[in-house]
């Protein structure tokens, strides 16, 4: 996993020896942040998961407190995976589309370990429920070039090359000509707001993943979010090269791969 940032602090030694194989996942959406522990060696969650609403205004040090209360609810001493709905390098923040622009150079990873006292890796949101959907979800066993696209508040993105990530891809904020930002027109936020039927935003989607097919030329779409319940309603109205299949993994994506994702990080320092 390439965005380790296991752990800033505390010191790497402490990360070795509280590695077992649950490690605490957290996922930081925009209305609430919701965690578990997950056996990484096959996704389950050995606990209920811990839910609390997003704290508003969504500052760093009123996230750092949330995500230190879920830790504390399971008594965690150990690794943690955090997601971030943002550009995350090696633990620092870089954009904030749809968070607290405070947020923008913070660096997350030290500031969630403090606030927890347990190393801390933290991956955007959308690479992490990618990493869940390659290795035990939709994208199993898939070679080739895979997108995980999953649509709520904005649109996330996870690029990967015969099953390894090409981290921050952030295509969400592509420019389609007409629509700067193709996330503030076909995110499934808009079909809301808009109150547009499924047939006019599938249309949307179905410009937008078409876009996505001219650059990358794609094996496999996997649409996730919210919608991936609710596939009935537009499948079948996109008309696209490229097979499309729904997110299997459904709330518990983030929470997992982040797991995954810190779990890899600390074992590879350990090594
Ligand atoms: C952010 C991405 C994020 C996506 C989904 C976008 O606005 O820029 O980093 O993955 O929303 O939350």
């Amino acid at each position: 996993m390439k965005e380790s940032t296991l752990p800033s602090n505390p010191s790497t030694t402490q990360a070795n020896t509280v590695l077992g194989n649950t490690v605490l996942g957290i996922d930081i959406g925009g209305s609430g942040i919701k965690g578990a522990p997950v056996d990484v060696r096959n996704g389950t969650l050995t606990a209920e998961r811990f839910r609390i609403p997003t704290p508003q205004p969504s500052t760093p040090d009123a996230v750092a407190e949330v995500v230190a209360d879920i830790a504390r609810h399971f008594s965690w001493q150990g690794a943690i995976g955090c997601t971030f709905p943002a550009i995350v390098k090696h633990g620092v923040v870089h954009s904030a589309a749809n968070v607290d622009k405070r947020w923008i150079g913070e660096d997350a990873a030290h500031h969630f370990s403090q606030s927890t006292g347990c190393p801390t890796m933290i991956l955007n949101d959308a690479d992490a429920a990618g990493i869940a959907e390659i290795r035990l979800g939709a994208g199993r066993e898939q070679r080739g070039v895979v997108m995980v696209l999953t649509f709520g508040t904005g649109i996330g993105s996870a690029l990967f090359i015969d099953g390894t990530l090409v981290p921050n891809t952030e295509l969400g904020h592509l420019d389609l000509g007409d629509h700067h930002n193709v996330e503030t027109w076909a995110a499934a936020r808009v079909r809301k707001e808009e109150d547009l039927s499924w047939k006019k935003w599938a249309k949307r989607v179905e410009r937008y993943l078409e876009h996505l097919e001219a650059l990358f030329s794609p094996d496999l779409f996997i649409i996730g979010g919210g919608v991936s319940k609710k596939r009935d309603k537009f499948f079948e109205l996109l008309d696209l090269h490229t097979p499309c299949t729904a997110a299997e993994m459904q709330n518990e994506a983030g929470i997992i791969g982040a797991a995954m994702a810190a779990y890899d990080a600390a074992k590879a320092l350990a090594t």
